[in-house]
């Protein structure tokens, strides 16, 4: 079996200056504002938010994307309650110099095979993406995700409305990548 080209881990205290710079760069974000922490530009409530993930023992819903090779942190996945308990929220974030290596749709791909086998009631997991974002739409189809529809006028960018897709995976549809 080959080697992942990534992993997942939980977030270290350790990652914060990265993340830190990652989260000022209006590119990072893609579709969504990345609003976990807080006001982007305040490093200590970044820190102090980050502890609080910790005790309350909700580590896992913000996970570290590690490239193996040289377990250099290159993205984050965040995973959240969706709408009923048999389902989940999905997002995954890769930094801007390392996108389009294969990482995304592997990290996508982890997160869905961790998701399912550790909480087995989960059914079903939620994505959204904007209809202009073509590398997340090809990587939640790669891995099975569907489109369930089109919501419009989702996010206000560079002068224009963008609508997003929003997708969604049966558990029995998933495709390991
Ligand atoms: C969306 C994102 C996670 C995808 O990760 P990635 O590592 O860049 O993507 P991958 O290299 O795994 O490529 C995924 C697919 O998109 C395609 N792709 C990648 N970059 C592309 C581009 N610029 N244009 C067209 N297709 C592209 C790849 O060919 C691949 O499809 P394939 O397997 O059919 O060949 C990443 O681009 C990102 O972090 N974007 C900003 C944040 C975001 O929008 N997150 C999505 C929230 S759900």
């Amino acid at each position: 079996m080959p080697r992942s080209a990534v992993r997942l881990r939980q977030v270290r205290h350790g990652d914060i200056p990265a993340i830190h710079a990652w989260l000022k760069d209006p590119t990072f974000h893609g579709d969504f504002l990345f609003g976990w922490f807080g006001a982007e530009d305040d490093f200590t409530a970044m820190k102090k938010k980050l502890d609080v993930f910790l005790k309350q023992g909700q580590a896992r819903r913000f996970l570290a994307v590690e490239r193996t090779s040289d377990n250099m942190l290159v993205g984050l996945v965040l995973l959240q309650k969706g709408r009923r308990a048999d389902c989940r929220y999905m997002g995954v974030y890769v930094e801007t110099s390392s996108r389009g290596k294969g990482f995304g749709s592997e990290a996508m791909s982890q997160l869905v095979d961790y998701i399912f086998k550790t909480e087995k009631s989960v059914d079903r997991i939620e994505a959204a993406t904007s209809t202009m974002n073509i590398p997340s739409q090809k990587a939640l189809e790669k891995i099975g995700f569907r489109s369930e529809g089109i919501k419009r006028k989702t996010a206000f960018r560079d002068g224009h409305w963008e609508d997003s897709v929003l997708y969604a995976l049966a558990k029995g549809e998933f495709r390991r990548s």
